[in-house]
Parts: structure tokens; C-alpha cells; sequence
């Protein structure tokens, strides 16, 4: 590791427009084609630079899905941890060459205080036309340059979740063209009849079906699970994915992928060190879990459908921090 190094942040923010931000011991700044995270360590002030695209689609996740389960890093080095009630951000604290040479930093925050700051730093520096949920191939490169208007529509759009089963009686409307959810241009080849249901007199709101495959095929964003079934603790999120997971989750539960269609690759590291620990591709009818001392990102270079399996059991984050179970879910 060399000496650590700072940028000037006034300078990159005058030349393009763009504001810097400030929280904790962390300061913030974008330019055209990069953000800059600076901290203080024991040798001086440090910078870790990263696309801004890549910290957008990040940041973007993390605030739609207020902080996510325990761990969500943005690269290999800057990330939050969700506590539940308060977050830690962190420069270094899960790479295991920072934490070494001791230049890393982790710092907790209220959740409505870090919240406020991730929606200002989304909010002004998102450009006009980019959607930071949207494919590389939609959304295009206006993610660069100097600063141009902004994006609220696509920033604020709020995350999917069910009331009910999809497609009950009670729940949001179903995905169509007269709703504004047009089929996307990879799942063409996706039919859209609806199943036939024959219901028994008085249950005419408690039974239903949906076909799932056209429902996706009208998701208008990438990597953003949204909840379509809740059944006590075990929730089903499926969600299309195009390009690159924007980040790496650290989960602190066991979480199953069933692929639905196509075809994602998965890089899985430690959770702790980020040391690399399995490729897993995953094709169609493919089933698997990721364990819960892992982090794991997701590649996928056509348009594909995935159902995320979530357990939200209010104690399963304990059970596995005090081992009280193993990190994997099966025993063959
Ligand atoms: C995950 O972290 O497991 C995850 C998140 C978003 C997705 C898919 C998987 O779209
Ligand atoms: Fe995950």
C-alpha cells in the first residue's frame, strides 16, 4: 500500500458542476467520469475512486432497498452494513489488504441520517435520462460528463411490494401496456396468456394465478427484486437482471436463487476478506443457495428472470452471527 493520497475535491466539483457531500469522516465527490470517497487514516487523508456509474447503480440499490440485509458493498472496498435502526458505512473494513496496513475506516450512522445523505448525492448527481435501474443498453451513457439536470422520476420510484398475492383482488394492477409496463425487448419471445381460473362460488378473492413469466417480462428495471408473495417469514422476490448486480451483498441469512430463464454467473468471495471462493453458473431450472458467510455479484449479458428466496425470520441474523446454525442450509 502506498501513502495515502487525497484529492481535491474543489476542484473537480468547479470544473463540473457537480456538489460534494460530507458525513461523518467521509467526504464525497463526483467529475465526469469518476466518484471519489476520501477518509481520514493514521498516514493521512486517503481516496478510493470508483466509475460513477457503478457508484450509482449502487447507491441507488442501497437506497431503494434501505440498506438491504447486513451487507452491501459497493466494490471491493467502500460499502454499508445494515444494523437495523442504524448503518455502518465503511472505506476498507472488509478488504483484508486495507484492514492490514490499518487504513480502513467503519462508521455508524442513524438510518434516517445516512438515508438523507445517499438520496442528496443520488439526487444531484444523476443526469438527466440516466436511470440507474435501467440496462447499460437503455439508459445509455448519460451518466457522464459534467452535470445535466437530473432524473427524480426514476430515482424515487418506489419498489414493488405486494399486498397481496400478484394479482389478487386487493393488490397493485397487473403489469400491462395500458399500465405503462410495455414487455421489455429481450423477453419478446415470452407468452402472455393468462391462466385459466374456475373458482368456487364465495372464493372469487382468494384464489388466483398469475403467469409469472409475463410478469416479468414487463419489469422496466434490472437487479431490483420486488416482493410478489409473502407466505409468515418466506418471501418471493423475482426480478430480471441485464449487465452487472451493482453490488456485492454480504448477506447475514441463507438466500436461494431458482433461475428462471437464461443464464447469470455468479462470483461468490468471503465475507469478511473478499478472497475469492467460488464460480457458480447458474442455467435455467438451476436451484442454488448462498450461504450466509459469503458475498456474492451477479453477471448476466442477456436479459435474464431469477426468483431471490428471501428469509426474513426476525432472529435468523442472531442464529447464524452466535453459529447457532450453519451458514449453508442443507446437510447431503
Ligand atoms: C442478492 O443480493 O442476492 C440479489 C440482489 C438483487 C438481485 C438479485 C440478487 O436482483
Ligand atoms: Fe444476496
Amino acid at each position: 500500500m502506498t501513502a495515502a493520497t487525497a484529492i481535491d475535491a474543489t476542484n473537480a466539483s468547479n470544473r463540473t458542476g457537480y456538489r460534494s457531500f460530507k458525513l461523518g469522516s467521509f467526504a464525497f465527490t463526483r467529475d465526469e467520469y469518476f466518484v471519489y470517497i476520501t477518509w481520514p487514516t493514521k498516514n493521512g487523508p486517503m481516496t478510493h475512486y470508483m466509475s460513477a456509474d457503478a457508484f450509482l447503480r449502487a447507491m441507488m440499490r442501497d437506497v431503494a432497498w434501505g440498506f438491504f440485509y447486513y451487507q452491501v458493498n459497493f466494490d471491493a472496498v467502500f460499502g454499508t452494513n445494515n444494523l437495523y435502526g442504524k448503518v455502518e458505512m465503511f472505506a476498507g473494513s472488509f478488504n483484508e489488504t486495507y484492514k492490514t496496513a490499518g487504513i480502513n475506516l467503519t462508521e455508524t450512522f442513524d438510518t434516517p441520517v445516512i438515508m438523507a445523505t445517499f438520496k442528496s448525492i443520488l439526487d444531484d448527481w444523476c443526469n438527466e435520462g440516466f436511470d440507474p435501474f435501467s440496462a447499460p443498453e437503455e439508459t445509455g451513457n448519460t451518466w457522464m460528463g459534467a452535470k445535466r439536470g437530473e432524473n427524480r422520476k426514476a430515482i424515487n420510484r418506489n419498489r414493488e411490494v405486494c399486498e397481496r398475492m400478484v394479482g389478487l383482488p386487493g393488490d397493485a394492477p397487473m403489469r400491462s401496456d395500458a399500465n405503462g409496463y410495455p414487455v421489455n425487448r429481450a423477453f419478446h419471445d415470452v407468452p402472455q396468456d393468462e391462466p385459466e381460473v374456475h373458482v368456487e362460488p364465495g372464493y372469487e378473492k382468494e384464489i388466483g394465478a398469475v403467469n409469472l413469466f409475463a410478469f416479468l417480462s414487463r419489469s422496466d428495471v434490472t437487479w431490483n427484486p420486488s416482493v410478489t408473495s409473502v407466505c409468515k417469514t418466506s418471501l418471493y422476490c423475482p426480478t430480471t437482471e441485464e449487465y452487472i448486480l451493482p453490488i456485492k451483498h454480504g448477506n447475514d441469512r441463507v438466500e436461494w436463487f431458482i433461475q428462471l430463464s437464461d443464464e447469470i454467473k455468479w462470483e461468490v468471495e468471503d465475507k469478511e476478506t473478499g478472497k475469492p471462493r467460488a464460480k457458480v453458473i447458474m442455467k435455467a431450472g438451476d436451484v442454488a443457495a448462498m450461504p450466509a458467510d459469503i458475498r456474492h455479484q451477479g453477471f448476466s449479458a442477456k436479459r435474464a428472470m431469477l426468483l431471490v428466496w428471501e428469509n426474513t425470520n426476525p432472529d435468523i441474523a442472531r442464529m447464524h452471527a452466535e453459529n447457532e446454525i450453519p451458514p449453508y442450509p442443507v446437510e447431503f
